[in-house]
């Protein structure tokens, strides 16, 4: 069962913000969203930031593993002016300060673990402890990695968890099992209606990424799809109920 809302903003704040920062959440909360998915990485020091990538270049300065640098070091890059000069010097946030901000602005987050290579079940098991602090119904993990999933429930069971795939594997249902998860979350290209039926009938949660045509957002809504989540918060909000 979803309980959640049912638009998510990608990345905080989609294409109108830098991604996986405060600045996104704010747009999030400006757009009148209710939830956001972000990505967390483990990085030195065993501390947890918001970031996408595994090698800095595209949203950091630099080149390299993300993974080797502290949080400390990550806060004070610019992961902001890659979008332009307006958000220069716009921090890397820690998890931490991500979860203080959308628990006091009541949204909900899909903590996505965007774990570095190798890293996949200690960054599971530390998002997971570190959920642990947060208000009960407050975030819903998801990742790509079952490694980082099954580390998240075995450190925390009772943080929601769902498997992000890219198209609906034949065995869903059994990996679903598996990691005692609540929802699915798949690419939203390729998601027909049967496999939403299905998901849908076996009882579990099904989110749609990245969603940012509104037609294609109501078309997965009348199939029974939960959730969306948007790059276009300035579009879909606007066009679709209970935003
Ligand atoms: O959770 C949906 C989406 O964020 C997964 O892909 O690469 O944008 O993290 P990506
Ligand atoms: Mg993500």
């Amino acid at each position: 069962m979803w309980i959640y809302p049912d638009l998510i903003a990608h990345r905080g704040g989609g294409t109108l913000a830098p991604e996986n920062t405060l600045a996104a959440l704010r747009c999030a909360v400006a757009h009148g969203f209710r939830a956001v998915e972000f990505d967390v990485m483990g990085v030195a020091g065993g501390e947890l930031v918001l970031m996408h990538d595994t090698e800095l270049g595209r949203t950091v300065p630099g080149s390299g593993p993300v993974a080797r640098l502290t949080a400390a070091e990550l806060a004070a890059m610019d992961a902001g002016s890659w979008l332009g000069e307006h958000w220069r010097g716009e921090p890397v946030p820690g998890f931490g300060q991500a979860a203080a901000f959308c628990v006091a602005h009541g949204l909900l987050m899909n903590a996505e673990i965007k774990p570095a290579p190798g890293l996949e079940a200690d960054t599971g098991h530390r998002i997971a402890q570190a959920c642990q602090a947060l208000p009960a119904g407050s975030v819903l993990l998801s990742s790509f990695s079952v490694e980082a999933l099954q580390a998240a429930r075995a450190a925390a069971p009772d943080v929601p968890r769902a498997l992000l795939v890219g198209a609906v594997p034949d065995d869903w249902r059994a990996q679903l099992d598996a990691l005692a998860a609540v929802a699915l979350h798949a690419r939203e290209s390729g998601l027909g209606a049967a496999q939403v039926a299905a998901v849908k009938a076996a009882g579990f949660g099904l989110m749609a990424y990245t969603v940012n045509d509104p037609a294609r957002a109501r078309e997965l809504f009348a199939s029974g799809v939960d959730a969306v989540c948007t790059d276009r918060l300035d579009l879909i909000a606007d066009r679709l109920p209970n935003a």
